[in-house]
């Protein structure tokens, strides 16, 4: 993965090879605490219940889902550049009205296709440490954001406690890729997320990047001994 491009095309093939395993991966490996990740999230943008959301790097459309469950009059367009992501969201969406309200588009996260100036809020779960260019990515959720809207980044971090790091660390480098590659036959997915939190900005130079977009208030929130963190901005 020499450049941005190689590794966008590393990821899109990583999850589109990974599509049906996903979610039932997410809920063994975090233990379901991932749905609580989320919740917290999208209470977060609990001052805008209606309008359009994006979702952006939406995958199997678990946040859309969310997003949808807290405001009944809130729409989301979910955008995901990995087709069978998307698709196996679809399929396990429940059949109720909320479906109506939840728009997946392919396309790319440094290329919205979505109108400037036309989303309450934005959010983005597990995925900006994805894009092959991460400014650009946060530099386009400022572009589609209305005035005052609010962008909210999930993301891992990495825990600082030195009770809790060495368990996280031998957890997430060791026992997440052998167990997660039995299930879903590619090992290799599971040590790129290792090696991507890893490697992932600390959180005051992701702060930093999120002001050069363009966001005021910038400002990072902990969850779980700081294994994730959101990371709110308003444009
Ligand atoms: C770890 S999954 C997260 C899915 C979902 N947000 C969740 O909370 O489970 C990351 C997603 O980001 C998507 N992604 C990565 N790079 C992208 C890009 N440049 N544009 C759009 N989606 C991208 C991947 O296809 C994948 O579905």
């Amino acid at each position: 993965m020499n450049t941005p491009d190689d590794k966008k095309k590393f990821v899109r093939e990583k999850f589109s090879a990974i599509s049906k395993d996903y979610d039932f991966l997410n809920s063994l490996l975090s233990l379901k605490i991932d749905f609580y990740w989320r919740w917290v999230t999208t209470r977060m943008l609990k001052e805008f219940p209606e309008g359009v959301v994006l979702d952006l790097c939406a995958g199997t459309l678990p946040l859309a889902l969310e997003l949808t469950r807290q405001a009944k009059k809130r729409q989301v367009l979910a955008v995901d550049f990995c087709e069978p992501m998307l698709r196996a969201g679809l399929a396990t969406l429940p059949k109720d009205e909320r479906r109506a309200r939840i728009l997946p588009v392919c396309g790319d996260g440094e290329k919205i296709p979505v109108a400037s100036a036309s989303c309450r809020g934005v959010t983005v779960a597990f995925g900006l440490r994805n894009l092959g260019r991460a400014q650009e990515g946060l530099n386009e959720m400022q572009r589609v954001l209305k005035p005052g809207g609010k962008l909210l980044v999930l993301e891992f971090s990495r825990p600082r406690n030195p009770l809790v790091k060495p368990f996280y660390n031998f957890y997430l480098n060791r026992v997440l890729p052998k167990l997660a590659g039995l299930i879903s036959g590619d090992k290799e997915a599971y040590e790129y997320l290792a090696s991507s939190i890893a490697k992932f900005y600390e959180p005051e130079e992701l702060l930093a990047m999120m002001r050069q977009a363009g966001f005021r208030e910038a400002s990072r929130h902990p969850l779980t001994f700081g294994i994730v963190s959101i990371y709110l901005g308003v444009k």
